[in-house]
């Protein structure tokens, strides 16, 4: 280990320092929930290809720290590092690169890793499972500017590095952020490929340097696509983003397997992902569609293609057959009209999902991502991850595994909800409590009895008749955990009663209702409920939801469908607890969703949820999110100053605010028996429906 790194350090002499990003304290917390997210750490892995070889032995190149994915292999580290103004020896040449997107300080940028070249002799797998490196955060060295944005699918061309970034807001509400940006390595110099107003993912620069081809709707922009984003290929020149034209309608991911073929995927009409490859020709300096071909057939998804022009006919894919329930990389030789499919990983990790396959400049290894699974040790899941704050003396911003997280009004303990129970753990992650083991949603704290909090239960996304009922929970106190917690049913009838927010001075709980045959708001008595007192503060034909009380007593925010009933477009209202004052706060575009309000301690803002920046990354390249929309949201109460807190492509959802700081740091899991690695791929990649069509002899 020592002697590889001190190789390294021998190797390159540092000459230019790297800024670190201090936080700065300040008052107030916002934690959030991303679906799914705190129970899988991706590491990138590489197998060397060799169709001949039935033993094909992965290693892990990055190491094991959050979340690394999307790599990409860079043909001369020698000329990289000395753009990085690095000077190297000639040893140099024994040097590998990796060029991977990592969320590690909170928030997601670009690293460059270097460790001893993996094809040298000495250098064998058995002595680099874990192979030392070094690594270099690649644009906040370079680019310091906005470093709360989502980076994705680096790459380079000459000295520049081609990425996604989502620093720079969209024109338009309910637009992605996501466009192609170009950064010169030694000067830093960032240039924006993609016109204003446009969405632009998955770039990918040709051979020569001269084109990059990306997804993007276009004008069209995003109409709430969740699975197929509908996108087509455009090509511009990687200089400057001129030149930009569509040569193929529908189809996302393009790769390059020399300056006139273009692989891509997308989902064909008879509903199987499939791969397609388009040849292309210059006309003058526009790109002309000449065809297009479908490679791979149905009976299953192939989707992720990568090539390299050094094996322009070796093509690799991820997929989903019925004969696994696991994606999986694959090779499709098309050398000498061979149409063979290559099993990359189902014979070395057979049961675990593999993202987004890409290869070294040779041709010769096939590297992806993966949860690392065992090799986490050390690396536990979080209960609380921290997420870099765009207002870091203002507020810090946590990841919670848990739903519908809300604070104790002392700030020294969080409720939170992770299916089928709720929880109560200190903010610093110690002393977990189930406090009820059934399905519920939505937790919120009684401002002045301690101890007591107010939750709803049944199922969640349900009818107006659907049997949910609130109850208020009352701990034992000092953690007495051999007293069982005091249960107490406020609602009765099951008619859909969900969403409790108590009032500050402890008299009332405002909660959604369906018992009129529509969701509206009702105020209820917080120690008896409805049977001593309850009185209507919504209605009307639509659905009302997700309430919350403000802190000095004013205002209930809360989730409106009232602009289109029905439609699932979503609104935030406001509106006085004796029934006046009702106002729109925020929408978040034509249809879109905007939910989960909360108030800031002082009262003047909404956290909140939504689609405003539409999606970030094609969802097939990422795992199951039902909404990869959800990013959080603050705003002024009266509607102004929208700030965008997360940028990522995952559901990040149900926002709390509490006034009590939490150190911005990451806070290990300390619930018992949570399985890392638990995570499911696309939903939507359904088998199901096409094995029927295939078993009934409707397909091929
Ligand atoms: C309703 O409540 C608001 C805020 O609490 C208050 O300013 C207003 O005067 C009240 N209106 C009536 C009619 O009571």
């Amino acid at each position: 280990m020592t002697y590889y790194r001190s190789l390294l350090f021998a190797y390159c002499f540092l000459s230019s320092f790297i800024s670190l990003v201090v936080l700065t304290h300040g008052a107030g917390s916002i934690v959030f929930d991303t679906y799914g997210r705190s129970l899988y750490g991706f590491d990138i892995f590489v197998t060397t290809i060799d169709p001949s070889s039935s033993s094909q032995a992965e290693l892990q190149l990055t190491d094991g720290v959050s979340v690394n994915y999307n790599g990409y292999f860079p043909s001369s580290p020698s000329s990289l590092l000395s753009l990085l103004n690095y000077s190297c020896s000639s040893q140099a040449n024994h040097i590998d690169a990796l060029i991977y997107v990592t969320e590690r300080r909170g928030y997601s940028t670009i690293y460059l890793d270097l460790f001893p070249s993996l094809s040298s002799p000495s250098n064998r797998r058995e002595t680099l499972e874990l192979p030392p490196r070094l690594h270099f955060p690649l644009l906040s060295l370079l680019d310091g500017r906005s470093s709360v944005s989502m980076k994705d699918r680096p790459s380079l061309s000459g000295d520049s590095l081609i990425f996604v970034s989502t620093h720079e807001p969209s024109p338009y509400p309910r637009q992605s952020w996501a466009a192609v940006y170009s950064t010169h390595l030694s000067t830093g110099a960032t240039t924006r490929l993609t016109p204003n107003g446009i969405a632009d993912f998955s770039p990918a620069v040709s051979p020569s340097g001269r084109w990059t081809a990306v997804a993007s709707s276009g004008e069209r922009g995003w109409s709430g696509e969740i699975k197929e984003l509908n996108t087509d290929i455009y090509l511009f020149k990687t200089s400057d983003g001129s030149a930009r034209t569509l040569v193929v309608e529908h189809g996302g991911w393009p790769c390059w397997a020399d300056e006139f073929t273009l692989y891509f995927h997308r989902e064909s009409s008879d509903q199987w992902w499939s791969v397609y490859k388009a040849l292309i020709m210059i006309q003058g300096d526009a790109p002309v569609l000449i065809s297009i071909d479908r490679i791979t057939p149905p009976g299953f998804h192939a989707f992720t293609p990568a090539v390299s022009p050094a094996a322009p006919e070796l093509i690799a894919v991820a997929t989903r057959r019925a004969s696994s329930q696991f994606r999986h990389i694959e090779l499709i030789d098309l050398r000498d009209g061979r149409n063979a499919y290559v099993e990359v990983t189902r014979l070395t990790t057979p049961t675990a999902h593999h993202f987004n396959p890409f290869f070294s400049p040779e041709a010769g290894k096939i590297g992806y991502h993966r949860c690392r699974g065992s090799r986490n040790s050390g690396n536990p899941p979080l209960l609380l991850e921290h997420k870099k704050s765009i207002v870091p003396d203002k507020f810090s911003l946590l990841r919670i595994n848990g739903a519908f997280p809300s604070f104790s009004p002392d700030g020294r303990k969080i409720a939170y909800v992770s299916l089928p129970g709720v929880y109560v753990v200190n903010a610093d992650g110690s002393n977990p409590i189930e406090i009820y083991s059934g399905n519920a949603f939505g937790t919120a704290w009684d401002w002045k009895r301690n101890g007591v909090i107010y939750t709803s239960l049944g199922p969640q996304f349900a009818q107006e008749s659907t049997e949910v009922d609130i109850i208020s929970i009352t701990l034992s106190e000092d953690d007495d955990k051999s007293e069982p917690p005091l249960i107490k049913k406020l609602t009765s009838g099951g008619k859909n009663n969900a969403f409790p927010s108590p009032s500050p001075d402890g008299n009332w709980v405002v909660f959604r209702s369906g018992r009129s045959g529509y969701k509206n708001l009702y105020i209820m008595d917080s120690i008896e409920g409805e049977s001593e007192g309850i009185y209507r503060l919504t209605e009307g034909p639509w659905s009302d939801t997700m309430c919350n009380w403000s802190p000095n007593g004013d205002w209930i925010a809360f989730a409106s469908d009232r602009d289109n009933p029905g439609s699932g477009s979503f609104s935030i209202y406001m509106i006085h607890p004796n029934g006046t004052g009702l106002r729109k706060v925020v929408q978040s575009g034509n249809g879109g969703r905007t939910n989960h309000p909360w108030f800031s301690p002082d009262s003047a803002s909404l956290v909140f949820t939504s689609d405003y920046a539409g999606v970030s990354a094609e969802p097939i390249s990422n795992p199951h999110h039902f909404q990869p929309y959800g990013e959080i949201f603050t705003v002024k109460i009266d509607g102004t100053e929208i700030r965008r807190l997360t940028h990522d492509s995952y559901e990040d959802g149900t926002p709390t605010w509490t006034s009590s700081f939490l150190k911005p740091s990451d806070v290990a899991e300390s619930l018992q028996g949570v399985a890392f690695c638990r995570f499911d791929d696309c939903h939507w990649l359904s088998l199901q429906n096409q094995i029927n069509d295939v078993l009934n002899g409707t397909i091929c």
